[in-house]
């Protein structure tokens, strides 16, 4: 297994785009394939997951077209997907499995959903509960994948009020909803991101969304449009983070979505001290855009993180964490027991990694205090071998090493190819 070797460096500058937005790419495939007409996308996110979700719906007969990332998908309409001949392998994918269960929960043929090792023991009760309160028949052994679907079901609508914050949940049942007779409506005690909603509205089709409660009619249909994929904030994170923690940092992310549902990084950041601002900001077909400017923070404080921010920066934790470890103070992060349910248990992983810098941490199940050194400088050898097959664990790390020093010898670099492949040539370009 190959590992990735990283150290210190004292300059970052330069101006960098990063690749599409993974949660958009998901869904600009599923809901191109169930509408009608022809659905082009530009800035498709080409990682292994999205990648993952665009070869299902091809497997269940539906003309899609990729050339980079451009993608042009010839919709079926909502009855048009044809029965898989093997089971969809939706890889690395809590995404593609969740919203899919919904979707093909409503389908007339059965479908089978699998993974690899990590999504084989994601938890996927979460989603099976709720749409066999809608009358799907959907199972997996201990609730988790493999999930087996019997198709032919007709499914009621429900009201639903999520039990933890998720929007793979969410976006599920209203995947499912668009197919149930009556009004579906979820509601949500803490904002989770909402790109289905904004997605399905630009397809035509009538969502409400009013204070925690997201409702929709099923039986309607969904018209092909264009959609251009804005840059991910979650990929982006990764330089805003360094940046903020280099001596000499000045960085441009271009183009980047700053949905409101997505910038609890930015948020937490500026309390912590980060130099970040955004130009140019702009409404981008559904979705909200704008550069993003951040320079090395001449002082990061500790933070006692409010939990309303959870949600909004959840892929985004571990590098927060890294920050926290740079920050003058004790920072203290709570309700977070849904950072252990990820591609790894990353609350864990993230406090290990820590402890390997020479930080002092305290963990529990659901909350991490992390005892800051503005003056940390690593010199010895960190070697991070366990945590294989989570992207953002081995990005987190290669950051940690760019920013805080140390011999870094970190596994497994071929993870990035789930959401961020060029994410290492992204790097030389500002690393000085
Ligand atoms: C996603 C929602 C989040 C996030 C995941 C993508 C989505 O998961 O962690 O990477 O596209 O809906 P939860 O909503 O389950 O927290």
């Amino acid at each position: 297994m190959a590992s990735f070797v990283a150290s210190k460096s004292k300059n970052l500058e330069g101006s960098i785009k990063v690749p599409g937005d993974k949660s958009i790419s998901h869904r600009s495939i599923m809901l191109g394939s169930i509408a009608n007409g022809e659905t082009h996308i530009s800035g498709f996110l080409q990682g292994e997951d999205s990648l993952a979700t665009l070869n299902a719906f091809k497997e269940m007969g539906v003309d899609i077209k990729r050339n980079g990332s451009n993608v042009i998908i010839k919709g079926v309409g909502m009855h048009g997907l044809q029965e898989p001949l093997k089971p969809l392998d939706l890889g690395n994918s809590g995404t593609s499995i969740r919203l899919m269960a919904g979707l093909l929960s409503a389908q007339s043929f059965n479908t089978e959903l699998t993974g690899d090792d990590s999504l084989s023991k994601r938890p996927m009760a979460r989603v099976i509960e709720p749409l066999s309160q809608m009358g799907a028949k959907i199972t997996g052994p201990e609730s988790k994948p493999p999930l087996s679907i019997i198709g032919g079901q007709k499914l009621s609508s429900l009201t639903y009020t999520l039990p933890v914050a998720s929007a793979q949940i969410k976006s599920c049942l209203l995947l499912a909803g668009l197919y149930a007779e009556g009004e579906t409506c979820i509601i949500e005690n803490a904002v989770t991101r909402d790109h289905t909603e904004r997605m399905l509205k630009g397809f035509g089709y009538k969502v409400n969304s009013v204070n925690g409660r997201v409702s929709l009619s099923g039986q309607g249909e969904l018209k092909a449009c264009n959609i251009e994929v804005p840059s991910d904030i979650s990929s982006s994170a990764f330089f805003m983070v360094a940046a903020s923690i280099a001596e000499n940092a000045d960085i441009t992310l271009e183009a980047v979505n700053i949905n409101p549902t997505r910038t609890g990084i930015i948020s937490i950041l500026k309390l912590m001290g980060a130099k970040i601002t955004f130009v140019n900001k702009k409404k981008y077909k559904g979705e909200v855009i704008a550069d993003i400017f951040v320079r090395s923070a001449t002082k990061l404080i500790a933070i006692n993180c409010p939990s309303k921010f959870n949600s909004a920066a959840i892929d985004e934790m571990l590098l927060i964490f890294l920050v926290a470890a740079k920050a003058k103070g004790v920072s203290y992060f709570k309700d977070l027991s849904e950072l252990n349910q990820k591609e790894s248990p990353r609350l864990e992983w993230g406090s290990k990694i820590l402890n390997m810098m020479g930080i002092k941490t305290k963990l529990t199940n659901n909350s991490i205090k992390i005892y800051g050194n503005p003056k940390l400088e690593i010199s010895k050898k960190i070697m991070i071998k366990k945590y294989l097959k989570d992207h953002r664990v081995f990005m987190m790390s290669v950051i940690a090493a760019f920013t805080c020093g140390g011999k870094w010898e970190i596994y497994d670099p071929d993870s990035i190819k789930t959401s961020f492949p060029s994410f290492l040539r992204v790097i030389k370009k500002i690393k000085n």
